[in-house]
Order: C-alpha cells, then sequence, then structure tokens
C-alpha cells in the first residue's frame, strides 16, 4: 500500500484527469452551457466524495480506478448542490473553490442550466460505467436517493425555509444529514457497490458516511466562523442566519461534537480489510482550515 500522501494524490490525478479529458468539452452551439458547466467543476475542489468512492472500492477489493465514472457522477451532483446553493435566491455568494460564483461570472440563467446539466450528466456517467447492468441500476437507485428530495435537495428546503425560527437539536441534525451527509452515504455506498461489497459492507459505509458527513458540516460551520475566507476560497461570516450546532451550542461543544462523530464513523470501519486511509483522511478532517 503506497502512504498516506502518495495514495491521495494517485486519488486526485485519477479524477482530475477524468474530470478534464472527458468531461464537456464540445464544440457544439451552446458551447457556453458546457463552458460553465466546467468552470464550477474543474475549479479545484477538495474531490472528497471522489476520494471516499475510490477509497471504499479500494477497501472492498475492487478495482478503484474503473469506479472512476461513479467518482466523477458524484462530483457532478456535488458541483451542481454548490452552484445552486450559491444563487442569490438561496445563499447568494459571490466567491466559490477561490474564484466567482457561477452566477457572478455567467449570469443566474445560465447558472441555473448549467446545474441542471450537470446534475442530469451525473446520471449519464452512472450508466457508462464499466460495471453489470445490476451494479449500474443500483448506482442510479442509490444517487438519485441521495440527491433528491429525501436527501440533499430535501435538505436544502429545510435548510432555506427554517431560517426565521430557532430549530431543535433534532431538527438540525435532520437538515444536515440531508443537505451534506446524504451525498456522503452516496459516494461511499457507491464505492462499496462499485466493488461488489456485500450488504454488511454498504450498510457499514452508510453508518461511517452518516456521522463523517454531520462532523464535515458542523465543521464547515465552524469554519464560518474562524475560518478564513481566503483559504477556504468563500466567504466566511454568512450563516448567522442558518441553523447550525455552532449557534445552537457554540464553538467549543461543536469542536467536540466534530471528534465525535468522527470517532462514531471510524467504529465502522471494523469489517473492512485496510481502513488506515480512510482513518488518517477522516482524522485529518476535524481540524481541516479548507
Ligand atoms: C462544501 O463542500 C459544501 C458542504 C457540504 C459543506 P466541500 O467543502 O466538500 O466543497 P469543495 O468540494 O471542497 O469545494
Ligand atoms: C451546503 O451547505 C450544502 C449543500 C448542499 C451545497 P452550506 O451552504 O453551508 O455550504 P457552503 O458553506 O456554501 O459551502
Ligand atoms: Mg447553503
Ligand atoms: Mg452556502
Ligand atoms: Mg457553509
Amino acid at each position: 500500500m503506497l502512504n498516506y500522501k502518495e495514495q491521495t494524490n494517485e486519488y486526485l490525478a485519477h479524477i482530475e484527469d477524468y474530470l478534464n479529458r472527458e468531461c464537456f468539452l464540445s464544440d457544439e452551439p451552446q458551447k457556453e452551457l458546457f463552458e460553465a458547466m466546467r468552470y464550477s467543476l474543474l475549479a479545484g475542489g477538495k474531490r472528497l466524495r471522489p476520494i471516499f468512492v475510490f477509497d471504499f472500492c479500494r477497501m472492498c477489493g475492487g478495482d478503484w480506478k474503473a469506479a472512476v465514472p461513479f467518482a466523477a457522477a458524484i462530483e457532478m451532483v456535488h458541483t451542481y448542490s454548490l452552484i445552486h446553493d450559491d444563487l442569490p435566491c438561496m445563499d447568494n455568494d459571490d466567491y466559490r473553490r477561490g474564484r466567482l460564483t457561477n452566477h457572478k461570472v455567467y449570469g443566474e440563467a445560465v447558472a441555473v442550466l448549467a446545474g441542471d446539466a450537470l446534475l442530469t450528466a451525473a446520471f449519464h456517467f452512472l450508466t457508462k460505467a464499466p460495471f453489470s447492468a445490476d451494479i449500474r441500476i443500483q448506482a442510479v437507485e442509490i444517487l438519485s436517493a441521495c440527491a433528491g428530495e429525501l436527501g440533499m435537495v430535501g435538505g436544502q428546503i429545510l435548510d432555506m425555509k427554517s431560517e426565521d425560527r430557532q430549530c431543535t437539536k433534532q431538527e438540525v441534525l435532520d437538515i444536515q444529514s440531508r443537505k451534506t451527509g446524504a451525498l456522503f452515504r452516496a459516494a461511499c455506498m457507491l464505492g462499496v457497490l462499485a466493488a461488489c461489497g456485500d450488504n454488511e459492507k454498504r450498510n457499514a459505509a452508510n453508518e461511517f458516511a452518516a456521522h463523517f458527513g454531520l462532523a464535515f458540516q458542523i465543521r464547515d460551520d465552524i469554519l464560518d466562523v474562524v475560518g478564513n475566507a481566503e483559504e477556504l476560497g468563500k466567504a466566511v461570516g454568512v450563516d448567522t442566519v442558518k441553523n447550525t450546532f455552532v449557534q445552537l451550542y457554540g464553538l467549543e461543544i461543536c469542536n467536540k461534537m466534530v471528534a465525535e462523530h468522527t470517532e462514531q464513523a471510524l467504529k465502522n470501519l471494523n469489517c473492512f480489510e485496510d481502513a488506515q486511509y480512510m482513518t488518517m483522511l477522516a482524522n485529518e478532517l476535524i481540524s481541516r482550515r479548507v
């Protein structure tokens, strides 16, 4: 097994190369749409969801490189969610991934359509993966359930509609599990699926990601208070109207919650053969600055 840094670089190189070379290069008359899609997709996010696809596949003994269409698909759904999240009618943000938001460059209408097209293309990429029809159908089932009205989109509307009132702890948990946790659950389960992992492994991946997703969003909300906009590539201090655990409990308790949810997440990795990489990654993200 490669060391942690080398493994990360290998995962990143594989997804960047695929997104760059295989996605949305076109001379069609609507090439402005393709350009807007690539503008956000290739803006250099952390690529955590693709890494989760790859590493869960590897941990289940699969050929992780073959899972790259699954990894690209989840990154497309994630990128679309960010483009729409930043729109004036949602969080109204000007910067994302270190550059102007999609609508600031291309206008709102094109940004909406670039998001729509990324979401649609994601499912096309799932169908192109080099796996059996059964595996690909299961992939569609996982991603659609996690991205849609019960998952990420469901979380986004709850997040938005609860801005003018105080939510309970349970409600905040529910919002964050959906808006952020659901796509991490999809990523981890797609990785297991790509390796034909059994139900025990799929359930473990799901549980891991549910806790990891909470830790990740709580850290995001902490960084909105203590983070640095330049480092993060997006504005800080913008989520004070939102229902977050930081608003409910303050920074100190939230730092503990991030560590606790990460620990809970890691307890689910026992059924995988070599969980060292994922353990290091999850632990590193507890104190991430980006
Ligand atoms: C940002 O996700 C949105 C949240 C779910 C908090 P990331 O922090 O993974 O964003 P990128 O992909 O690195 O830009
Ligand atoms: C976003 O949560 C979750 C999504 C589904 C995009 P945030 O609104 O906190 O994400 P950032 O801080 O803008 O990245
Ligand atoms: Mg938001
Ligand atoms: Mg936002
Ligand atoms: Mg945020």
